[in-house]
């Protein structure tokens, strides 16, 4: 995720390109930039890390001109750095450009521009736009642009500005948001309506597809066959702090909403062409993987629940041993680690302190470490080794919800990744999880589509002051991120237990009219979470399942059921966990809790 901006007026376009950014700050921080045409040439700034650092730079420099872009950036390809900060140009500087998105196909041609005397400056997929207009340039600015969208593949919104066309702006938007503020004698472009409000309340909200050529006193917009669209102007009618929220009452709903796009971004680039394979940008091979006789994953709150499940994965689709420790309990108990440990830190952040820590004394030690982290550049994706990202964009809702899923995604595809170089996996059964895989997204979506229920349940047993979750094997571990997320922002007492260990005590604590959550999605074991969940109803407890589309039996034994849709049972924490976080966020509204910053708890805990 990043933010970008355009101005187009009379005015000086770098009060609007500042202020714009600074209220999609919330979109990306690592590095920002702006670039405002000032005649004889284009200017163009741009630092690492917060706005203030840009705005520091740009201090007392006098820059007059009244059309310009902007970027608040979230690395995906390339580390934050002045460097890889947008704006973007080509060779000339006679065009610049600010990205929200990932061009997949990037490497293929920058290869070919690279063969063809183009010289890049960055590391970013972005820097091929602005030499892809240089190369296809013909003096007309609309049809230009129009044929580098034509060789760009992947998810964009991209402002493009030309020296030589002082009078327009051009935007275009696939598969990222992109308005454009219509103003009187000047006009606006930004990511989101936050930047705009305070201009103006009439804008143009683009489709995929679509095209804006905008100029000071007019706004055409094209679709992707070049036929001009008459569009309908959106009037605002919401306050600022609602607009930043994309219009969702917490950071939290708009996180879990975003899930979908942030699992398929997570999954883009990382399956091959035709289907059969997973590629990660980690180069192992067989000889690696039989280095390795142990792996360790350390990580701390919903990231280690995220570990719990890669457990599960690796052992059950790649066959290597794995440990799941917490990163506060590991470091401290001397670990038997060694060059034939594989140490994998998973966080969101990147900056946990404990977690910091752990993969420092196991590099210490002496063993390999791999990183999976949401932040590029941060601390941990650093110090490790290796890293793969996460793409779920900024989080800023403490509970974490998005970073979960794109990390259950990752790890996923890391376990099938290790399974087909080891030879673990058929090809049939790698082929039929990768289909699966794909459809993720999609489920993810059709399982937010009904929330109404779960409104209900949260109302119902809001209230109450202790929950338990229980479940088998994979069940289990989504009931630990399900409990947690109760706890973090409801402030109800919840517990998640394996549905086997209830008769070894928890069950002692079961009595009429106490909510448990059963999720019973895992076949193999599910004959034997029926038994469990008859265990509860016998002492009265309410019992709200959670099911695979198309079971007749839960219902049966069950007060509630809420269906998620059916896919594979390793792939099912993926939706089962969506109306556990639902059911928190309700839970907490009913409570009157505050969602987004839930008492003594941080986003980022760099402390010990
Ligand atoms: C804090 C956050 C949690 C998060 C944990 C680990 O406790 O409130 O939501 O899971 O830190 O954070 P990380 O950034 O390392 O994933």
């Amino acid at each position: 995720m990043c933010g970008i901006v355009g101005y187009i007026g009379d005015n000086k376009a770098l009060n609007f390109l500042l202020q714009g950014l600074s209220k999609l700050e919330y979109r990306g921080y690592d590095s920002a930039g702006i670039a405002v045409n000032c005649g004889e040439n284009i200017f163009v700034e741009k630092a690492v890390g917060r706005l203030d650092a840009l705005k520091e730079k740009l201090h007392n420099q006098k820059i007059d001109g009244t059309i310009g872009i902007g970027h608040t950036r979230w690395a995906t390809h390339g580390r934050p750095s002045d460097r890889n900060a947008h704006p973007h140009t080509d060779c000339q500087e006679n065009f610049v450009v600010v990205h929200n998105g990932i061009i997949e196909n990037y490497m293929a041609l920058k290869e070919n521009l690279i063969s063809r005397g183009h010289k890049f400056i960055s590391e970013t997929d972005t820097e091929v736009v602005p030499h892809l207009l240089e190369e296809f340039y013909n003096g007309n600015f609309l049809e230009s642009v129009q044929k580098v969208l034509k060789k760009i593949e992947g998810s964009y919104s991209l402002v493009f500005m030309s020296k030589a066309h002082p009078d327009t702006l051009i935007c275009a938007k696939q598969d990222n948001p992109l308005v454009v503020g219509l103003g009187n004698g000047e006009n606006f472009i930004a990511s989101d309506i936050p930047a705009i409000i305070s201009k103006t309340r009439n804008a143009y909200i683009l489709n995929d597809g679509e095209i804006a050529v905008v100029k000071k006193d007019s706004v055409k917009i094209f679709n992707r066959n070049g036929e001009v669209v008459e569009k309908k102007i959106f009037h605002v009618n919401w306050n600022a702090e609602a607009a930043e929220k994309g219009g969702y009452e917490h950071f939290m709903l708009k996180e879990i909403n975003e899930q979908p796009k942030a699992v398929r971004d997570t999954i883009s680039k990382r399956i091959s062409k035709d289907g059969a394979s997973i590629e990660l940008e980690l180069g192992w091979d067989k000889n690696f993987l039989d280095s390795i006789n142990k792996i360790y994953i350390i990580a701390c709150g919903t990231a280690y629940h995220a570990g719990l499940v890669a457990k599960f994965y690796i052992e059950k689709l790649a066959r290597k041993l794995v440990e799941v420790d917490v990163a506060s309990e590991y470091r401290y108990r001397n670990p038997i680690v060694d060059d034939k440990t594989l140490v994998i830190v998973i966080s969101q952040s990147g900056e946990t302190s404990d977690t910091l820590a752990a993969l420092k004394e196991s590099r210490r030690l002496g063993a390999k470490t791999l990183a999976i982290t949401n932040v590029v550049g941060s601390s941990i994706a650093r110090e490790a080794e290796q890293v793969i990202y996460t793409v779920a964009g900024p989080e800023i809702a403490v509970a974490s919800t998005k970073a979960y899923t794109t990390q259950l995604i990752l790890v996923f595809m890391l376990a099938l990744y290790m399974a087909q170089i080891g030879k673990t996996i058929s090809t049939e059964r790698a082929r039929e999880l990768i289909d699966l895989l794909k459809k993720i997204p999609a489920q993810i979506s059709e399982t937010l589509s009904d929330v109404d229920p779960i409104k209900t349940f949260a109302r119902q047993y809001g209230f109450n002051e202790d929950v338990f979750y229980i479940g088998r094997s994979l069940d289990y571990c989504v009931a630990l991120e399900g409990a947690l997320k109760l706890k973090e922002i409801s402030y109800i007492h919840a517990e998640a237990y394996a549905s086997g260990e209830l008769k070894h005590g928890t069950l002692a604590l079961i009595v009429e009219g106490v909510p448990v959550i059963a999720l019973a999605t895992q076949k193999s074991v599910y004959e034997k979470t029926i038994s469990n969940i008859k265990e509860v109803k016998a002492r009265d407890a309410v019992v709200i399942g959670i099911g695979a589309a198309g079971d007749t039996e839960l219902e049966k034994y069950l007060d509630h059921v809420i269906f998620v849709p059916n896919t594979d049972e390793l792939l099912i924490p993926l939706l089962t966990v969506v109306p556990l976080q639902l059911l928190a966020y309700y839970a907490a509204i009913t409570r009157g809790c505050d969602v987004d910053k839930p008492r003594n708890l941080a986003k980022s805990v760099t402390v010990e």
